[in-house]
């Protein structure tokens, strides 16, 4: 059996990854671009050092570009109305984007519609998007959610408050600009919830039904960069080789499941995030050590693989010592981070239950639990949910 594995078409790594764009646009033909970001990289000046490097390389051809800035957290259909309606009118020949996950999928979303039209729903799995829509050029800024090397878009229905889960080699960036320097302001806050969400991809690339021998090589490597250098950025965001670090390991932990997909965790974060508007990062933080508790039996070997990988077992542990380890280290790394449960993040505990069983719907639709080594029927995610607030 062989697996399809599909990748950005060039990848830039390294500290200023990011001026190289105009090289970029020029190799790939494409000198019309969208620049589709947020405020905050306008206000950091992030935004202001790309379009200086475009305004003065000396490309072959003209470079024309415009700014749409208004991308927002965990974007809805509505907030990337407008910026679809600027694709259109702009005759672009691509888009860059720029900024945290949630600015690269709404770029990702915005170079599907803007060149196919339609509604996002029509996108949404269990439809495959294979056809190409205007090339991305995805410049992340935080370490992360591995958007700029995945096949995934999730943008919230407002309607229903669901987050939609939008997936094929469409949405896949042409170019990924690996600039670990665009991490170093980031808060601390924003660090750890994004470096959770980066070690929580490789776990369940891992773990996950659908993981194959290219993916695990991925994640395993994403695992030995995170792990190590998780805590270091969080308490030091100015640690260049952690941060480097941290940035390589984001793109590799999006590069595994990407190719493998996600499983239990993310399926069951996605309407916590969308319900309560908690961060995506911290929605997985709140339920890695309880999901990975519930599903250590069915696949002990592979997470005691990620135990070793993430440097706190030896290969001398017997799978179960290595798997009360990683349960150990799981939990001792919220409390580092000080990640708040539900309650402590303000969440109303009446609400929350009175949504369990919409959210277990909600996430069995989205597919991901299926990949899970140990797959919950929808009254054992109302337990895990409820859970939470033991
Ligand atoms: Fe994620």
């Amino acid at each position: 059996m062989s697996s399809q594995i599909i990748l950005p078409r060039i990848m830039q790594v390294g500290a200023q990854a990011s001026l190289a764009v105009p090289d970029i646009l020029d190799s790939m033909g494409c000198p019309r671009a969208l620049i589709v970001t947020d405020n905050m990289m306008v206000k950091l000046g992030y935004v202001a050092n790309i379009t200086k490097v475009l305004d003065q390389k000396n490309t072959t051809v003209d470079v024309y570009f415009d700014v749409f800035s208004d991308t927002v957290p965990e974007p809805t259909v509505a907030s990337i109305q407008a910026g679809v309606a600027m694709a259109r009118a702009g005759k672009y020949d691509c888009i860059i984007a720029l900024g945290g996950g949630s600015s690269i999928d709404s770029a990702k979303a915005i170079a599907i519609l803007a060149k196919y039209g339609g509604e996002m729903k029509d996108y949404r799995f269990p439809r495959i998007v294979n056809e190409p829509g205007l090339p991305v050029i995805a410049i992340p800024t935080t370490a992360g959610t591995g958007s700029e090397a995945t096949r995934v878009t999730i943008i919230t229905d407002e309607t229903n408050d669901e987050k939609m889960l939008c997936m094929g080699a469409g949405f896949m960036p042409v170019a990924a600009l690996v600039d670990y320097t665009l991490t170093i302001s980031v808060p601390a806050r924003t660090t750890a919830d994004t470096g959770i969400d980066a070690l929580t991809h490789a776990i369940e690339a891992y773990v996950s039904k659908k993981a194959n021998a290219y993916s695990d090589t991925q994640a395993i490597g994403a695992m030995k960069l995170i792990a190590p250098n998780l805590r270091k950025v969080y308490h030091n965001g100015e640690d260049q080789q952690a941060r480097e670090h941290m940035m390589l390991g984001s793109t590799l932990g999006g590069v595994a499941f990407s190719n493998a997909s996600v499983a239990l965790v993310h399926g069951m974060s996605r309407p916590i995030g969308a319900f309560f508007h908690v961060p995506h990062g911290l929605s997985n933080a709140m339920l890695l050590p309880s999901v990975t508790e519930y599903s250590i039996s069915a696949a002990p070997g592979r997470y005691a693989d990620c135990a070793r990988a993430m440097g706190i077992a030896s290969v001398q542990d017997s799978n179960q010592q290595a798997n009360e380890k990683l349960l150990t280290e799981l939990k001792a790394l919220n409390d580092e981070l000080s990640v708040p449960t539900p309650a402590q993040f303000g969440i109303d505990k009446n609400k929350f239950f009175s949504v369990c069983q919409t959210m277990a719907e909600q996430a069995l639709a989205s597919g991901s639990p299926g990949n899970n080594p140990r797959v919950p029927s929808a009254e054992e995610l109302v337990s895990l949910y409820q859970a939470l607030w033991d």
